[in-house]
């Protein structure tokens, strides 16, 4: 009898303590309350603008501002605001002074304001838009007497990969060397890495605590990259007196995936340090790197046919010449993993969105830590 009592307490007791675990873990995703606006900083994987050719070192940015072919590609922060239930962030660019304007996001990347001396000036890109979204968070902090509006956002940062773009872009001599000024290759991606983390402290200082920072995708396997490539192969095997067969390679260059894992991992580091320095802040790091190349080694489970060349171009590769117009795009950009030179196709964006957003039970991957986007937006998964 006294056993069965004793019994009774203890599951009692189990019972109790259970109970409180369970309600935490079921509410565990909505424990942030859910996030009042999107702002974006960003290079061209923030636009839809098509990169052009030749590349204009000098020229602002390879991102323009309006898309060429609006109904083409829907770039990541429309994905992921949709996403959030908010509207696509308008850009910089098209806003007209208000704090209305701004209070449910902005993208302040893709509007091709980096000034003279273009996107190597990166350092300078990625300061100027962490200040102007200061200064926006400011203004909505002064006319909306909205204390906490920064603390409520999510900020998405997604630079680099025009950077590399135009690292890896083979020129003139002149066009190298103010591609890596005096840093080197691998010196610059860790100027930009540490940059960016640095970015991520700046905009803690303005008052944000939920920020993504998302990685560069394999740039080694885009069209560009593999057609230079392939001419560097063709023109090796011709100096070395080989028979220069000139096959189309079909593998990714992997000098260039080793360079941008090099700054991902750099970048996936300095978030860590960080993380640890301020407890308060949510900051995640998104591998579109991983999410790109399980498209590009799977590519038929994804839906995609062609995972080398690209939607829109002219050439081998589709890449010798860059898109410029409607009538170069395929017939289904949703089969293709590249769009054009350097930038994956909105089903890739679509693919890469839902991974950072959550992981659903199934094959889904998750590229996203420490967690998904959708925690930190404080959304529901769905
Ligand atoms: C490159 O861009 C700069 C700045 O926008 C412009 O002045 C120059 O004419 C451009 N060069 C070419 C070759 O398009
Ligand atoms: C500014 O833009 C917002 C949102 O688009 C709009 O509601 C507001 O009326 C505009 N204000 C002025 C002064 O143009
Ligand atoms: C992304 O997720 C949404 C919502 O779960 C789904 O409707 C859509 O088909 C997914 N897109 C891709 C490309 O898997």
């Amino acid at each position: 009898m006294a056993l069965l009592l004793l019994l009774l307490l203890l599951l009692l007791l189990l019972l109790c303590l259970a109970a409180p675990a369970a309600a935490a873990a079921e509410s565990e995703p909505s424990s942030r309350p859910p996030a009042t606006a999107l702002f974006v900083l960003g290079d061209s994987t923030v636009s839809c603008a098509a990169t052009t050719l030749p590349i204009n070192l000098t020229a602002p940015s390879l991102s323009t501002g309006p898309c060429l072919f609006p109904s083409t590609r829907r770039p990541l922060p429309d994905l992921l605001a949709a996403k959030m239930r908010l509207p696509s962030p308008p850009l910089v660019s098209t806003l007209n002074g208000t704090a209305a304007a701004v209070s449910k996001g902005v993208n302040f990347g893709g509007g091709g304001q980096y000034g003279v001396g273009g996107v190597f000036r990166v350092g300078a890109a990625v300061g100027q838009q962490v200040r102007v979204a200061a200064e926006t968070l400011q203004l909505m902090q002064l006319e909306m007497a909205a204390e906490d509006s920064a603390a409520a956002a999510v900020f998405v940062l997604s630079f680099g990969a025009d950077a590399y773009a135009r690292l890896l872009a083979r020129g003139p001599p002149a066009a190298a060397a103010v591609a890596a000024p005096k840093h080197g290759r691998r010196g610059l991606g860790r100027i930009l890495a540490d940059r960016i983390v640095r970015s991520v402290s700046e905009l803690y200082e303005a008052g944000v605590r939920r920020v993504a920072v998302m990685g560069v995708a394999p740039l080694g396997c885009a069209p560009r990259v593999m057609w230079e490539g392939m001419r560097v192969q063709v023109m090796n095997s011709y100096n070395n007196g080989g028979s220069g067969s000139g096959s189309r390679s079909s593998s990714c260059v992997e000098e260039a995936n080793e360079l941008i894992q090099g700054y991902n991992a750099r970048v996936a580091a300095g978030l860590d340090d960080l993380r640890a320095r301020l407890p308060d802040a949510d900051i995640v790091f998104c591998d579109v790197y991983k999410g790109v190349m399980e498209i590009i080694s799977t590519p038929t489970r994804y839906g995609f046919e062609e995972a080398r060349e690209a939607c829109c171009g002219l050439g081998p590769f589709r890449a010798s010449m860059g898109c410029f117009s409607k009538e170069m795009a395929c017939r289904s950009p949703e089969r293709h993993v590249w769009w054009d030179l350097y930038s994956p196709t909105e089903a890739v964006d679509a693919l890469v969105a839902n991974w950072s957003w959550s992981m659903s039970p199934g094959s889904q991957l998750s590229i996203c830590s420490p967690m998904a986007l959708h925690q930190l937006a404080g959304s529901s998964s769905a």
